[in-house]
């Protein structure tokens, strides 16, 4: 969604300005056009020649530079924003956005601007605690700002606490979330699964299975980006918790099979892309199981809940299938046994799609029948095609 859009980066003089580089350089690789404005401040920190580097595009440092094609015409940024993120933001700079202050660049476009503003704090834990920082906060946020993070952490201070600049991924899902806001599934429930549950044996071990989550965390991520209102129910996976979704984190079918129960009481549409157990062990231990000196073990197991077979209701469920073989006739076998109105069904023998990667190739089958096989693509990219079919399949 960043493909094209132009994202005016504001950089402030936070002992973090280094890290807006790594932003920086993401929203680029993500087609974002980037234009940098630094305060004098933040050149302390670090030089303009980094963010033109990784961006490729001039940065704005001076709002009364005559060279400057953007100095000339002085709200120029503000107009051609898609969005402006402020990363690391000061305590300074969110005071003078609440005050209306215009006397640096970032001020002023931010000022002038009618494009979503993202704010992503760093500072000292006692500053961002200040009741006036707070207070400041608080006022950016009625204002429709969305403001990501600070996290908690070690602090540049050597103190612990509240203050660290929000991980890159987060300060870009917020961005995303808040460019997506007006988008086409505005006011859409949706209820995603994603990760591979786990069973447990005994206390310490489980069966689980080789999924990452990716592909549930992509769809997820991409129905917020379109102002979906997202519940994501996730098995363990090794990801970070998204901006701006509901996550209820559980470890075995049967929890996911009670949390997707309750979260789809008001919901529109229904995405199960977790790799959920097919059996658990019968009476897991209560104890560790000690080793032998000889011979074979053996587990007991029994089927899991039948989540998509047991989940009623009056939205649209959208099943996943993961096949090393028949891939076709299995998903649409699944697809109507399980009475689906979409199946996203997976070739997990080929190395570049399926579990643990970053892209997917993927064959979609709806209940009439029809079968759209998509190229290799990555699994955010995936998640957009599949949500085009929903939110064709809703209108219906
Ligand atoms: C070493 C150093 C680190 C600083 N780190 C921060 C910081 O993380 N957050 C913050 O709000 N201010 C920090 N400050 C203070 C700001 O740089 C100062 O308030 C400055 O006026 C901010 O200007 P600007 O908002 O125009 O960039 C720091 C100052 C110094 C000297």
């Amino acid at each position: 969604m960043l493909k094209d859009k132009t994202v005016v980066l504001g950089v402030t003089g936070s002992i973090a300005a280094y890290k807006a580089a790594d932003i920086a350089s993401k929203l680029a690789q993500s087609g974002a056009k980037v234009l940098t404005v630094m305060t004098g401040s933040a050149r302390e920190f670090v030089t303009p020649l980094t963010f033109r580097s990784v961006t490729g595009q001039p940065v704005i440092t001076d709002m009364f530079d005559s060279q400057s094609q953007f100095s000339v015409q002085h709200v120029s940024l503000a107009d051609m924003a898609d969005a402006i993120l402020i990363a690391p933001a000061t305590a300074q700079i969110m005071a003078k956005l609440v005050a209306g202050l215009a006397d640096d660049m970032i001020s002023l476009t931010v000022l002038a601007t009618k494009a979503p503003v993202v704010i992503a704090p760093a500072m000292d834990h006692n500053m961002w605690e200040s009741p006036v920082t707070q207070n400041n906060v608080t006022r950016l946020r009625a204002r429709g700002f969305t403001i990501v993070g600070p996290g908690k952490g070690h602090l540049a201070s050597g103190k612990e606490g509240w203050g660290r600049l929000e991980d890159t991924e987060k300060v870009l899902g917020a961005l995303r979330m808040t460019m997506g806001r007006k988008g086409d599934l505005l006011g859409r429930r949706f209820v995603v699964t994603a990760g591979g549950t786990q069973e447990p044996i005994d206390p310490v071990r489980v069966i689980t299975n080789r999924s990452s989550g990716k592909m549930g965390y992509a769809i997820a991520e991409a129905a917020r980006d379109r102002g979906a209102e997202v519940t994501l129910v996730t098995a363990p996976t090794a990801l970070a918790q998204p901006v701006g979704i509901n996550t209820i984190p559980v470890n075995t079918a049967r929890e996911m099979n009670q949390a997707v129960a309750k979260a789809v009481l008001n919901a529109d549409v229904l995405i199960m892309a977790a790799a959920v157990a097919d059996y658990q062990v019968a009476s897991p231990s209560l104890s560790k199981i000690k080793k032998e000196a000889t011979g074979r073990l053996t587990l007991e197991l029994e089927r899991t809940p039948d989540i998509l077979g047991e989940t009623k209701g009056s939205f649209l469920r959208v099943g996943f299938a993961a096949e090393s073989e028949g891939l076709v006739r299995n998903a649409a076998q699944k697809l109507k046994s399980k009475a689906l109105d979409l199946i996203v069904a997976n070739d997990i023998t080929q190395a570049d799609s399926g579990f643990g990667t970053d892209t997917n190739r993927v064959v979609i089958i709806d209940r009439a029948g029809s079968v759209e096989a998509l190229p290799l693509l990555t699994k955010y990219e995936v998640a957009e095609r599949i949500l085009d079919r929903v939110n064709a399949l809703s209108k219906v």
